[in-house]
């Protein structure tokens, strides 16, 4: 093990969109684990919106200092374990931080069967957006066959796992993505029946004409004016997943609310979705869509950026939407060459 490592330190809160000046790469030493706690060598971070508004101090959990090193969940292997449960070699995923080692109580790291899938997927498609997506649709959405899903993100880690999963159930997905190449993605690689381009100027005319009966289902990753469109195409009885706000994550103020009332017409449903609420479940949602997966009827898309000073542009590019799927940075070599075990 070397003495000291490189790792990511906040340089100051963002202004608006991110850009990799607001980050420093930095050394620090190794800290060895207690009892109850293990090494990590980290080979996968995943880059995820709610870092963000973490940074905005809009998050559930405290806004992290100037000086911190960046959180962020990841992938690591065990390279010392000071915990029965896990040996030296094991996977996990576990709150990481932006580094090549961390240290993590074994408590709160998940096991991740390497023969399972490439590891890069635990962070992904089988992993925290994954279980979005399915938990979102299974226990809020509840789509119906003959039913219309729409999704924002279409072409991203949640969304393009939700409209698969929704056109496993009988429903008719469809997608909204920015720009051309995102929707095609949408409808070619991830099975959505439509996609449309919220970036183009008629937009809301492109909608109705890809929803012409109206949405029973809205899962919303970007709130604002493409939920405002989306309330207005409503059915009635119509669920709402309120689960993520990308498209205000950099504003400084909370831009006015959407107009509700066409939730009241509808006599719809909004929940507010947070995944954090369903992690109990990994089993049963793994149970479900890690087989569909190796069968290849469940497609993924992975953006993965190389080495650890990669990570801040690789979160500025999110913010923007210049990612190409589930954006990760892989920190060091993977031990499965980017495959399954065994
Ligand atoms: N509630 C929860 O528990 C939970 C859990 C995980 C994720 N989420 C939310 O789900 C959403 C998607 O997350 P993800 O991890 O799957 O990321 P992702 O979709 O893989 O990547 C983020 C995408 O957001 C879109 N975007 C960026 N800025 C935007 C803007 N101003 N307006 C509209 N879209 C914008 C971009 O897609 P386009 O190029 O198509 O614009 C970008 O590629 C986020 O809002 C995230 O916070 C919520």
């Amino acid at each position: 093990m070397p003495p000291r490592q490189q790792v990511v330190r906040i340089a100051r809160h963002p202004d608006g969109a991110p850009c990799a000046g607001d980050f420093v790469l930095d050394e620090d030493g190794l800290t060895r684990p207690a009892d109850g706690e293990l090494l990590l060598r980290v080979v996968y971070l995943s880059i995820d919106p709610y870092l963000r508004a973490m940074l905005g101090a809009r998050y559930l959990t405290g806004r992290p200092p100037v000086g911190a090193v960046v959180p962020g969940s990841g992938l690591g292997t065990v390279v010392e374990s000071r915990d029965p449960r896990f040996a030296v070699g094991d996977v996990v995923v576990g709150e990481c931080g932006w580094r090549e080692y961390t240290t993590v109580a074994a408590a709160g790291v998940r096991r991740i069967d390497p023969e399972q899938a490439p590891l890069s997927t635990a962070l992904g498609v089988l992993g925290m957006p994954g279980l979005t997506a399915w938990s979102g649709l299974r226990f809020i959405a509840r789509p119906k066959p003959g039913e219309t899903v729409l999704v924002s993100t279409a072409a991203g880690a949640v969304g393009s796992l939700a409209g698969q999963l929704a056109r496993r159930d009988g429903a008719r997905p469809v997608g909204i993505a920015g720009g051309p190449d995102k929707c095609r993605l949408a409808v070619d690689e991830f099975g959505y029946a439509a996609c449309v381009d919220y970036k183009a100027a008629d937009f809301e005319a492109q909608l109705r004409a890809a929803c012409p009966d109206g949405i029973d289902v809205y899962f919303d990753n970007v709130g604002g004016k493409v939920l405002e469109a989306a309330l207005g195409i409503l059915r009635p009885h119509a669920r709402v997943v309120l689960c993520g706000l990308i498209e205000q994550y950099n504003a400084a103020q909370r831009p006015p609310g959407p107009n509700l009332g066409p939730v009241i017409g509808a006599r719809a449903t909004l929940t507010g979705h947070v995944v954090y609420d369903h992690f109990a479940r990994f089993p049963e949602f793994l149970a479900e869509v890690a087989p569909a997966l190796r069968r290849g009827e469940i497609r993924w898309r992975e953006d993965v950026r190389r080495g650890l000073a990669a990570a801040p542009q690789a979160f500025a590019d999110l913010m923007q939407g210049a990612n190409d799927g589930k954006l990760l940075v892989r920190v060091d070599g993977d031990p499965f060459g980017g495959r399954a075990a065994g």
